[in-house]
């Protein structure tokens, strides 16, 4: 048996492997509201035996989306629309998860392929941060500097998402605290200026953070996973102090409640310098886990089958997310199955599909991922 396609448990929940889908905007909904896009989209990669779903950026508010096309938890059509998600990746066999979010400065953007930059006019809306300091580049817009009173109802909205999400049927909850949106602007010196108790040293800036699991660990069940997404490097020259600094805040979200980190990059400014090749971010995520002694997750080029079972068996990481590689194919996992010459690949696919595969052995789908 290869680690990879070994259960993993967190919780009272199984996953049937350690291969995740990692979170991806589809940027295909209105009011966000998801459609067939999404139903097709999420239900494909569940059936294409991934263990664990991870349904993308979900804004806790209409200001918290990235982008108009994004979805949303703040209503109950929108819970109703995401029930549906929920219950279709359970049916192709997988762990349904969702990550909430609220995209801080870097709202009101335009979709990737239509610029990737601040809306101008009217389609826009006014960005919130804790300070009002422009992420720069393209994303140029000052945001409003967030009162006590704006940082008490982002909390609230991200409760309430919390609790569409469980009633929506959703057994695996991400915060999304990472890639230089609302959480990880708090936690950041570049974005964070405050002079309050939500700003100053590493204490104060991540106050925001630790409140809001908190606040959603008492919404969220007990027996199921609350995980984060956070940005623990930068990639500039105070990769230490920011790397030493996240730990100590990943130590006390573990205190607060959290189950498991998926380890990411803070994305907070435009003039990082990012080692971008094959998972980079391994070694990061194996220090996370052995100096915080919980389970992690990563992505970032994991999606080398080889790669991704040599992490889990150098215990870096519990569980790899993989993004890209997914787009191209939800079969990723039969696939890195084939390659890793697990016994029976097939075995990963859910029934409907294995039945076949097992009986007409002359069926071979090759593997193109090696
Ligand atoms: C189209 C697209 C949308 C993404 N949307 C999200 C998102 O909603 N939330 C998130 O945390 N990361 C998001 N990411 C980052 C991915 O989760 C992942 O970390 C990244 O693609 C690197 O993994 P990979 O090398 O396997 O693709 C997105 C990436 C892509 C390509």
């Amino acid at each position: 048996m290869t680690q990879l396609f070994s259960p993993f448990r967190l919780k009272d929940i199984t996953l049937k492997n350690r291969i995740a889908v990692a979170p991806m905007c589809q940027y295909q909904a209105h009011d966000g509201l998801s459609n067939d896009w999404h139903q097709v989209h999420y239900t494909s990669l569940a059936r294409g035996g991934a263990g664990l779903v991870v349904v993308e950026a979900t804004a806790v508010s209409p200001e918290g989306r990235i982008t108009p096309r994004c979805l949303g938890l703040w209503n109950e059509e929108q819970a109703a629309g995401l029930a549906n998600i929920a219950s279709a990746i359970k049916g192709a066999g997988a762990v349904a998860g969702i990550q909430i979010a609220h995209a801080g400065r870097k709202a009101s953007a335009n979709i990737p392929w239509e610029g990737d930059d601040h809306i101008e006019g009217e389609q826009g809306w006014q960005t919130l941060s804790p300070s009002a300091v422009a992420f720069g580049a393209n994303l140029g817009k000052v945001p409003t500097a967030m009162t006590i009173d704006d940082i008490q109802r982002v909390k609230a909205d991200f409760v309430a998402a919390a609790k569409r999400a469980l009633d929506a049927g959703f057994e695996w909850l991400e915060l999304h605290f990472a890639h230089g949106y609302l959480a990880q602007s708090f936690f950041s010196t570049y974005a964070n200026q405050r002079t309050d108790e939500y700003g100053g040293d590493a204490e104060g800036r991540g106050r925001f953070l630790i409140e809001t699991v908190e606040a959603v660990r008492a919404v969220w069940p007990e027996h199921l996973p609350l995980t984060a997404r956070f940005g623990v490097i930068e990639f500039d020259d105070k990769d230490e102090q920011t790397l030493s600094e996240s730990i100590a805040l990943v130590k006390q979200f573990k205190r607060a409640g959290l189950d498991m980190l998926n380890v990411s990059i803070c994305f907070s400014t435009p003039t990082a310098n990012i080692p971008w090749r094959p998972a980079f971010l391994a070694p990061i995520a194996e220090r996370v886990r052995r100096e915080v002694g919980f389970p992690v997750a990563t992505s970032w080029g994991m999606d080398n089958p080889h790669h991704a079972e040599q992490a889990i068996q150098d215990q870096q990481m519990d569980l790899v997310m993989i993004g890209k590689a997914f787009l191209a194919n939800p079969h990723w996992p039969y696939q890195a199955a084939q390659t890793l010459k697990v016994s029976r690949p097939s075995w990963v696919l859910p029934s409907s599909y294995a039945h076949w595969l097992e009986r007409y052995s002359t069926v071979k789908v090759e593997s193109s991922i090696d």
